[in-house]
């Protein structure tokens, strides 16, 4: 009877690990496009991984009955154990793994240059233009990619240089000029970035040609 049961449960438990990880690779592919949210394979890999661990976790914790802890201080401590460990396992992975490449001090290195203070505010996640534009295919589709933005932006005004284009843009957004088969959403960045930055900003998009 009671080897019946475990047999059952430890089925259940690969049904849901099936489960989990067929949804972490299928889940992505139903995402509506102009979600502009997309994962890398390195991010489906590292969920399955995950979802492994977790089930090989649960696995080895069963045949052991769990014996109620010592103590609430006991207790405490092994929730904080699991909450270090997770959190800080996932915090690893992401410096590892950055989501994006941002330019950062190297040693001997006293200043960024303006281009690179740019890139920096390009994929800093409180402004977050990644969001909707993609450089070369990474980031969002709800805008045009701004691969060769550099060269491109001479063209979009005629009599408009390619940087005043640019800084215009970032600084007006929609208001001042469309693309066609985007939609007006961009908003103005004037209030939002100051001129400095709206200057490095100009900058690094300027050099993408
Ligand atoms: C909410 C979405 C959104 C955000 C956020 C956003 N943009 Fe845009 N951007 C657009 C759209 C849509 C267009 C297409 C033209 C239009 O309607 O403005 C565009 C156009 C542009 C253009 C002109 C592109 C071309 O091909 O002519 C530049 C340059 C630009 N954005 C830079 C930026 C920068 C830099 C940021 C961050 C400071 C940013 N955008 C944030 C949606 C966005």
């Amino acid at each position: 009877m009671r080897l019946r049961g475990l047999v059952a449960a430890r089925r259940r438990r690969l049904g849901t690990a099936i489960l989990l990880v067929v949804a972490v690779w299928a889940l992505p592919g139903l995402l509506p496009e102009d979600l502009g949210l997309s994962f890398g394979i390195a991010y489906q890999l590292f969920f399955t991984a995950f979802t492994v661990a977790a089930v090989a976790f649960f696995e080895l914790l069963r045949p052991a009955s769990p014996s109620p802890p010592r103590g609430g201080r006991r207790a405490l401590a092994n929730v904080g154990l699991v909450y270090a460990v997770t959190v800080g396992s996932l915090v690893g992975v992401g410096q590892l793994y950055p989501q994006f490449e941002v330019p950062r001090l190297q040693p001997g290195q006293t200043e960024l240059s303006p281009e690179e203070r740019g890139k920096a505010i390009f994929w800093d996640g409180q402004v977050a233009c990644f969001a909707c534009h993609a450089i070369a295919g990474r980031g969002g589709k709800r805008a045009p990619d701004l691969a060769g933005i550099g060269a491109r932006a001479a063209t979009r005004k005629p009599g408009v240089p390619a940087e005043e284009y640019i800084r215009e843009h970032i600084k007006l957004g929609s208001q001042y000029a469309s693309v066609p088969g985007y939609p007006p959403i961009m908003p103005p960045f004037a209030q939002r970035l100051t001129p400095a930055q709206i200057e490095d900003v100009v900058a690094f998009l300027a050099a993408l040609r």
